[in-house]
């Protein structure tokens, strides 16, 4: 195993900034020390001066080859962690999905298949719940002490992934005893499904209107029905991908009244709008994702709830369907437009740009796309810090460089970017995975396989 060491750099962490070297051996890290403090020998020297030494991104929502409208998403487990590789992503927690008649089992086994050998950097798996009965509450306890130790539920998609209240409050009951987490889709998915009708019956064909009958009102009533059902059950709850200003402030209230209520955004929220969502020419179809993209006035209040930790994660929900062939699927009905948009590349990038912008800190940053995420899910210690013991999952950030984003240079496996020509500032370097190099100055260095299957540990943000 190689000793490396990476000289220089200002290395950031959720909880401190300093200028330090960081010494790697057999996949972990072994020291953080003062630069010149230490004589430590190494087989290869990396030197980060000028750049930032930060631990690499653990994005919690990804759908690589989900199934969705009759399509599949775009990104393979190769293409998709080689493509999160590239932006400074190490981890990646995916959802396995139960389909409606089958076990937890049988999805799981599935997700394994598509997953095994194909990986660049490291993943785990959640479990997405279609059918909650006897017998699959029964698995969730066998599924935490196996290491998928959270649950994604639906009130939206009735007929797909939908589940109603009294299935919900019971798979909260099971985790609140098994010490599962369960994660929410939070829209009244029976009333958008009524508003669809009504719109396609008045000629409302077009992608901008998938953003009108997906109402903000009817995220924030989810959100805060969930949030109920999760008090009853005496369970913590994770609300996912948050659009809506009405929904921070369901969570806000909540914690205000301390309970365990958690939140995720995703950067398409922070970054884009319903004024994406309605370009001509069917373009609005790259935005259509669940739930929508909001108008611009919701942006300020996700910003401000990831400073006052009313929202704890950014994930990216990456579920890339291609403009020509999948999204194509809608024309002339939005809503059989596949549902999802690609991100897992930009998030690392994305945020850093709400540190260029003095809407977030460099802590706040690392906190919000590695070290929460790790610590909600199961993760910390090995993964989300630069800390002795940690695995060498590190990113040599260069914050001075600037980049366009756009598909012509992407890596991930779809045929647009919904930021082509954004100018950012920040690049990634150099990424290592449990100390090998998976980018090398921005070339790809990794392989399908390296990345592993993580079985994750129960909630640690709880502690
Ligand atoms: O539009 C989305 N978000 N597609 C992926 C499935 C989900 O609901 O997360
Ligand atoms: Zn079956
Ligand atoms: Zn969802
Ligand atoms: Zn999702």
């Amino acid at each position: 195993m190689t000793r490396t060491q990476i000289t220089g750099g200002l290395v950031i962490t959720a909880a401190e900034e300093m200028h330090a070297d960081v010494l790697i051996d057999g996949g972990r890290v072994v020291a953080v020390a003062a630069p010149g403090t230490q004589s430590w020998t190494a087989d290869r020297t990396i030197d980060a001066s000028g750049k930032y030494v930060i631990p690499g991104g653990v994005d919690v929502h990804t759908h690589m080859e989900l199934p969705f409208g009759g399509t599949f998403a775009s990104d393979t487990f190769e293409t998709g962690t080689r493509a999160a590789a590239w932006g400074g992503t190490t981890t990646i927690v995916d959802f396995a999905v139960q389909s409606v008649g089958h076990s937890l089992r049988e999805g799981l086994d599935a997700w394994h298949a598509k997953a095994d050998g194909q990986c660049a950097i490291d993943y785990g798996f959640h479990m997405i719940m279609s059918d909650v009965n006897e017998s699959s509450l029964k698995e969730m306890d066998g599924l935490v002490a196996e290491g998928i130790s959270s649950f994604k539920l639906f009130t939206a998609y009735p007929g797909v992934f939908f589940s109603d209240d009294g299935q919900i409050l019971r798979a909260m009951q099971q985790a609140e005893h098994n010490g599962g987490l369960v994660m929410m889709h939070a829209e009244n998915g029976l009333a958008i499904d009524v508003l669809v009708e009504q719109a396609l019956a008045r000629g409302e064909r077009d992608p901008r209107y998938h953003g009108e009958v997906r109402k903000a009102l009817l995220e924030a009533e989810a959100t805060h029905r969930v949030i109920k059902l999760a008090q009853v059950a005496g369970a913590p709850v994770y609300v996912v991908h948050v659009s809506a200003q009405e929904a921070v402030a369901e969570l806000a209230r909540a914690r205000g009244e301390g309970l365990p209520v958690f939140g995720e955004t995703c950067p398409q929220y922070l970054f884009l709008s319903t004024d994406n969502l309605a370009e001509p020419d069917f373009e609005g179809a790259k935005y259509v994702c669940s739930t929508p993209l909001r108008p611009k006035e919701h942006q300020a209040a996700l910003w401000r709830g990831l400073r006052t930790n009313d929202l704890q994660v950014v994930s990216t929900d990456h579920c890339p369907f291609c403009f020509t062939g999948q999204k194509d699927l809608g024309r002339g009905d939005f809503s059989k437009i596949p549902n999802g948009m690609p991100g897992v590349e930009n998030r690392m990038d994305l945020l850093h740009q709400g540190v260029v912008e003095g809407r977030i800190s460099r802590r706040r940053w690392i906190e919000i796309a590695c070290a929460t995420p790790a610590r909600m899910f199961g993760l910390y210690g090995k993964k989300g810090t630069i800390a002795p013991g940690a695995d060498a999952d590190i990113v040599i950030y260069d914050p001075r460089a600037e980049q366009t984003l756009s598909a012509q240079t992407h890596h991930m496996n779809v045929d647009y970017s919904a930021y082509e020509g954004k100018r950012v500032m920040g690049r990634v370097e150099t990424v290592l995975s449990r100390g090998e190099l998976v980018i090398t100055e921005r070339e790809f260095t990794g392989r399908a396989g390296h990345g592993v299957y993580m079985p994750r540990g129960t909630c640690q943000y709880l502690d």
